[in-house]
C-alpha cells in the first residue's frame, strides 16, 4: 500500500485489522477496522498518529511512510491525539527510530505518554487554540476533545487546508480498501459505513455522548472542509454528514431515538420462545422496524447498536431463580455502562415456581429512566391468552412510539 494524498502536502496512512481481531479485545468487527495516520509536510514534516503494535501493521505502515518517501527519522514533530494503544503500539520502536522527535500532547496525554512508554523528553504540552507552525503555509492547531474517546484526546486541526484531524470522533469500524472518500461510495457503501458508525458508536463512544456534544459545539466555529478520522472514511465531500450523524447518536441516548423496536429474547426450555412472534407482531401491526437478538447467543456489540437507535426495547426473559436470566442481567449491565438511556420498555417471560425477573429489571434500570409498560408474565408454558395479551402490548408499545 502507499500513502494516499488528500490535500496538497498531506497524505494518510492506513492499515486494515481485519475480523480475526476484537476491538479493544471485546467488539467483534466483522468487516474489520482501519486505523488511520496522517503526514502533514510544510517545511517541517509532522505524523498525526501512529498505529497499533500488532501482526504486521507497523510494517505496512514504515513501507506507507517510505511511499511519501519518508522515513522514521525524517518525522520532525510527532502529533499524538489520543493515547490508546490503536494509535501508539507502534511508538516506542518509532521512537526507538528517531529519539529525538519532538511530541505533541495534551496535559492528561503526557502522564500517559509516560505511563505506557516511559517517554519524557522533547514533549510539549499543548491546550485548545496553541498552534505549531511547519512552515511552507502549514499550520496545526490543537483542540482538547475530552473523553472522544479517552480524557486526554485532542484534534488537530490544518489552518490553511481545513482538513480537521479528528482521532477517535467521526470514525466508523469498517476496513478501507478501494474507497477512501465519502464522495468514492455507492448507496450499498454509503449505507454499509453508517451502520459500521453506529456500531462504533455504541460500543465505544456512547458512554461519552455528553462529550461529543460538546465537542461538537467546540469545533463548530472551525471551517472544516474535510474530516479525516483516526478509523474509516475521509469525509470530503460533506464532512457535516459525519458531524450531524455523531450528533444524532449522541441525541439518541436523550430520547427519543428512531421509532423502532429492539427486541432482545432469552429462553431456558422454550416456554419464552413461545411469545417471541407475538410480540414481533404486535409491533410489526404497527408498521414499526423490529430488530430481534437472542442472548446469550447475540454479541453484546450488535445489540448495543440495535438498542442504541431504538426507542422501544421488549426484554424476553424467564425469571430464574427469583431474578432475571442471567445473560440478560449482564446484557442490562452493558446499557447501563453504555448508557442506553430514555426507553419505553416491555418485558415478557414466564416463571417457574415464582416471578422475580420484573422486581429487579426495574431496580437495576432505574438509573436508564427507562419507561415500563405493563409487563406480560406467566407461570409454565403460555396460554393462548398469554400469547394475545403479549401481542397487544407489544401494539401498544409500537403505538406509543409513533407519538
Ligand atoms: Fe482509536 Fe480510542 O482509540
Amino acid at each position: 500500500m502507499k500513502a494516499i494524498v488528500i490535500a496538497e502536502g498531506i497524505y494518510r496512512l492506513g492499515v486494515n485489522l481485519d475480523a480475526t481481531h476484537l476491538f479493544e479485545g471485546m467488539w467483534p468487527m466483522p468487516d474489520g477496522i482501519s486505523i488511520n495516520s496522517y503526514v502533514v509536510q510544510g517545511e517541517k514534516t509532522a505524523l498525526i498518529d501512529l498505529v497499533e503494535d500488532i501482526d504486521d501493521k507497523p510494517v505496512e505502515f514504515e513501507q506507507e511512510l517510505n511511499s511519501i518517501p519518508l522515513r522514521a527519522q525524517d518525522i520532525d514533530y510527532l502529533v499524538i491525539n489520543h493515547m490508546e494503544p490503536d494509535h501508539t503500539g507502534w511508538l516506542p520502536e518509532f521512537y526507538s527510530k528517531n529519539p529525538n522527535i519532538e511530541i505533541y500532547i495534551t496535559e492528561k496525554g503526557a502522564a500517559m505518554l509516560k505511563a505506557f512508554c516511559g517517554i519524557e523528553e522533547n514533549v510539549h504540552v499543548v491546550k485548545t487554540g496553541d498552534t505549531l507552525d511547519l512552515g511552507g503555509n502549514k499550520e496545526l492547531v490543537f483542540y482538547e476533545i475530552p473523553n472522544l474517546h479517552w480524557p486526554e484526546t485532542m484534534a488537530t486541526y490544518e489552518r490553511n487546508s481545513g482538513i480537521l484531524f479528528s482521532c477517535d470522533a467521526f470514525g466508523s469500524y469498517g476496513s478501507i480498501t478501494d474507497t477512501l472518500f465519502d464522495d468514492q461510495l455507492s448507496s450499498d457503501q454509503h449505507n454499509f459505513f453508517m451502520n459500521e458508525a453506529l456500531r462504533y458508536y455504541a460500543n465505544i463512544i456512547s458512554n461519552f455522548s455528553m462529550f461529543v456534544e460538546k465537542a461538537i459545539s467546540k469545533l463548530k466555529t472551525l471551517d472544516i472542509k474535510m474530516i479525516a478520522p483516526s478509523h474509516g472514511l475521509i469525509w470530503r465531500e460533506n464532512p457535516q454528514e459525519i458531524i450531524d450523524t455523531y450528533s444524532r447518536f449522541a441525541g439518541y441516548l436523550k430520547g427519543p431515538a428512531e421509532a423502532e423496536v429492539t427486541l432482545i429474547w432469552s429462553s431456558m426450555y422454550g416456554n419464552t420462545q413461545k411469545v417471541v412472534n407475538a410480540m414481533v407482531e404486535g409491533v410489526r401491526s404497527e408498521g414499526i422496524p423490529i430488530h430481534i437478538h437472542r442472548v446469550p447467543n447475540d454479541h453484546i456489540g450488535f445489540i448495543l447498536a440495535s438498542a442504541m437507535k431504538s426507542s422501544g426495547i421488549i426484554l424476553g426473559m424467564p425469571t430464574y431463580e427469583y431474578k432475571m436470566f442471567p445473560p440478560m442481567a449482564w446484557t442490562l449491565d452493558m446499557f447501563g455502562r453504555k448508557k442506553i438511556w430514555n426507553k419505553k420498555v416491555l418485558r415478557f417471560g414466564s416463571f417457574g415456581w415464582s416471578g422475580g425477573a420484573q422486581q429487579e429489571l426495574e431496580q437495576l434500570t432505574e438509573k436508564l429512566k427507562w419507561t415500563f409498560v405493563d409487563p406480560v408474565e406467566w407461570q409454565g408454558a403460555p396460554s393462548e391468552d398469554v400469547v394475545k395479551q403479549a401481542a397487544l402490548q407489544a401494539k401498544k408499545l409500537a403505538q406509543s412510539l409513533k407519538q
